[in-house]
């Protein structure tokens, strides 16, 4: 089969399918044995950056549960390290920048051929990648949005409510967009290089867009991601997903960013999310995550149910509204994989 022709690229396209694509965000990750066995001889930024390694990673979910399509095992925050971020993930604390910014000077402006050689380890695990996958599983690139870069960079480690980031946006506003001005060039020749490389989809991730209100979700999100996807090399149209997590009360804005999907969280319902959303525009989640610790038959239940409540099924991506946790069951993962395979 063509990828063109598969359930998630016509889903993305609001094509009619005979039932919805499924996939999970983090899919590879710890909840794995397979995973857990390479990572106690690698460093996770290890695992990313040795093409071999990401290719073997991404292609462990699809191996063993047939999702409907692979996403490239890599991390948001290798954009702001390839700009020079000291960056490290420790041990139950997660990323950490090492040193962060604290003048436009550390803040490069890049060339693609600069991009493209930092970061040339994704495009040549995506090539991997693809020689391995089915041919009806297409595979999505990735990349951070620039406002949650950014804060990751700026804050070096996380505060729960972003407040250094939140100061800089109402004390020094043109600083901050300075800095997600670099970072979203960076980002545009980074997946210009993965749809090179032979990415079928690419997605967005705007992971803490839910700390603005609504006016500053327009000013330092969506006009942001609007000009990646406007400046994207894309001659064969691939889909763009965008998806902020906790942010589904954006998710009418994030429909005008150019983007062919929007990804929910598991805040709203997907009937009201499809009827306030232009029809041209594919919808993707939106399950609670936790949802897959509960027994299997209530796992089954709520997707038969989500299904069965929809009005109209064509442009609907099943995924979680958010990742895997580390300690799911992988038998739940399947579980869910297989009730939607079987609708
Ligand atoms: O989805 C996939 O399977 C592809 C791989 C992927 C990872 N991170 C692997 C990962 C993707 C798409 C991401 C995106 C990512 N990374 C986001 C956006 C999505 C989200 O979760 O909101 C963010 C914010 C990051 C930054 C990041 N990476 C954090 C905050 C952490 C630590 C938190 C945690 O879950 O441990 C990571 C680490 C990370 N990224 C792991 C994996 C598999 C765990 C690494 C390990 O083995 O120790």
């Amino acid at each position: 089969m063509l990828k063109q022709n598969s359930l998630f690229l016509k889903s993305c396209r609001c094509e009619a399918t005979e039932r919805p694509p499924v996939w999970i965000m983090r899919q590879a990750g710890r909840y794995m044995p397979e995973y857990r066995e390479i990572r106690k001889t690698y460093n996770f930024l290890e695992m990313c950056q040795t093409p071999e390694l990401a290719s073997q990673i991404t292609m462990q979910p699809i191996n063993a549960f047939g999702m409907d399509a692979a996403i490239i095992f890599s991390d948001i925050l290798v954009t702001a390290q390839a700009m020079g971020g000291d960056l490290t993930f420790k041990e139950q604390e997660g990323p950490v920048f090492n040193n962060p910014p604290k003048s436009l000077d550390e803040i490069p402006v890049m060339s693609e051929d600069a991009v493209h050689s930092k970061l040339n380890y994704v495009f040549e695990a995506i090539k991997l990648t693809q020689a391995e996958l089915p041919s009806d599983t297409p595979l999505i690139g990735f990349a951070g949005a620039p406002f949650t870069v950014g804060a990751y960079w700026l804050e070096g480690k996380l505060s729960k409510d972003l407040r250094a980031t939140k100061k800089l946006l109402y004390q020094n506003p043109e600083f901050l967009h300075t800095v997600l001005q670099r970072i979203a060039d960076v980002t545009v020749h980074y997946l210009n290089g993965q749809i090179k490389a032979g990415a079928n989809a690419l997605q967005i991730f705007d992971s803490w867009a839910h700390i603005l209100t609504w006016d500053l979700f327009h000013e330092f999100s969506l006009k942001y991601v609007s000009y990646i996807i406007s400046q994207l090399d894309n001659p064969k149209h691939i889909p763009v997903i965008y998806f902020c997590r906790a942010s589904s009360v954006f998710a009418p804005l994030m429909a005008l960013s150019g983007a062919t999907v929007v990804g929910l969280d598991w805040n709203i319902d997907l009937n009201t999310a499809r009827n306030a959303i232009d029809p041209k525009v594919a919808l993707q989640g939106n399950f609670d995550p936790h949802l897959l610790y509960a027994p299997k038959t209530l796992i089954a239940k709520t997707i038969q149910d989500t299904y069965a409540e929809m009005d109209n099924t064509t442009g609907l991506i099943f995924n979680l509204g958010h990742g895997v946790l580390p300690d799911m069951d992988p038998e739940h993962i399947r579980h869910f994989v297989d009730t939607v395979k079987g609708l």
